[in-house]
């Protein structure tokens, strides 16, 4: 179907009853999709409970039907619905991490519209920590599946501009809030197991969820282990910019090297660089995402970093790697994804 694609501002701060909010919400209840930010990147809503209202967001997106959505609710009602039972480590963690950027998967009740599950049994569900995601949750009544607002394959949205540049034509309307604060996807915990597994890091790093649960696991799949993944999401291209991203891991004087190697062969390249490495570089074009002891800054930076350098500009994207603790982990792991490949010293 083709749209308009209207985008709507509501005023700050959010209030329930702003029009907007009401014509928004209206177009979910007629199974059209919506865009709305959310604290980690802006997603693609639609009525999660209607089978026609979910098809159009793979079709928006381009997304492969066998890779299930998340379901954003905005009360725990709301959550009891949609599984068979709330395992008591997925109701701690709700204490503590919601409204935020946290997934639990338990089993599915059945109530979702089938493709939102993709054919599993489970269910991924979390509680935005964005008021207008909340106010739109609550004035269409009803729990929004949604997944990251950008085309498949490109990186997620972190501005209302961002979607735009991927959906118009292809959605009804975006909601606009703001540039999103927490920058990365939330985290994905499946709560099925006797210990939780992360199967997507994100917003809310492994040593948050240790303070509250005593184990908590990593798919192996994510280390690059030949298991098959369980988040099925996590097998796709994802996050890729316009040009090749090539991703260096080792010293600052190493990525010097390999970008001046680049250079002299006549490459046009393009730096992502921590604060610390910028400063020792001096190049142009290049673009710092924050400093690499400020990885939260660097997380909320990332996807528009990525989506900046354009293919008529650079033929390389040259990026360097963060450390992986705390949402460092989320940071590399789509960085991992986005680079076409990965250059190590040694
Ligand atoms: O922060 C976020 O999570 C954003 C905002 C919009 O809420 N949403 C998001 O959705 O990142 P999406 O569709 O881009 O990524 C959802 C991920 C995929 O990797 C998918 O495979 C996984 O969650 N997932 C969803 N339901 C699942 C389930 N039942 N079991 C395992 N993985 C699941
Ligand atoms: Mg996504």
């Amino acid at each position: 179907m083709k749209h308009e694609t209207d985008v709507w501002k509501p005023e700050l701060p959010i209030n329930e009853q702003d029009p907007l909010i009401e014509q928004a919400a209206r177009l979910l209840t007629e199974q059209q999709v919506v865009a709305f930010p959310t604290e980690t990147v802006y997603g693609l809503g639609a009525d999660a409970t209607n089978e026609t209202a979910v098809k159009r967001i793979f079709q928006a997106k381009g997304r492969p039907s066998d890779n299930p959505l998340i379901v954003h609710v905005a009360t725990r009602e709301q959550v009891r619905e949609l599984v068979t039972t709330i395992p008591p480590v997925a109701e701690k963690l709700m204490d503590a991490f919601w409204p935020g950027p946290l997934t639990l998967v338990m089993e599915s009740s059945g109530r979702a519209a089938e493709p939102v599950t993709a054919g599993l049994s489970t269910i991924g569900i979390r509680m935005p920590d964005h008021p207008l995601a909340l106010a739109l949750i609550k004035a269409a009544d009803r729990p929004l599946a949604a997944p990251s607002a950008n085309r498949s394959g490109r990186p997620s949205p972190t501005s209302a501009a961002h979607v735009a540049q991927d959906l118009t034509g292809r959605i009804a309307a975006i909601l606009d809030g703001g540039a999103t604060g927490v920058g990365v996807e939330s985290t994905v915990l499946d709560c099925t197991t006797e210990i939780p597994v992360i199967l997507r890091p994100g917003g809310i790093a492994k040593e948050d969820l240790e303070q509250v649960i005593p184990r908590v696991m990593v798919d192996p799949a994510l280390a690059g282990a030949e298991d098959k993944p369980k988040s099925p999401g996590m097998k796709y291209t994802h996050y890729a910019p316009e040009a090749p991203l090539w991703l260096v891991e080792g010293s600052d004087t190493f990525f010097q090297a390999t970008l001046r190697e680049l250079t002299d062969a006549r490459q046009r390249v393009g730096v992502i660089a921590s604060e610390e490495l910028a400063a020792k570089l001096e190049y142009e074009p290049m673009i710092s995402c924050g400093s690499r002891t400020h990885l939260t800054e660097v997380a909320s930076r990332l996807y528009s970093t990525l989506r900046e350098f354009k293919k008529a500009d650079v033929d390389i994207i040259l990026c360097e790697s963060f450390p992986e603790a705390g949402v460092g982990a989320a940071i590399m792991n789509r960085l991992t994804k986005a680079a076409s490949q990965k250059v190590s010293e040694q």
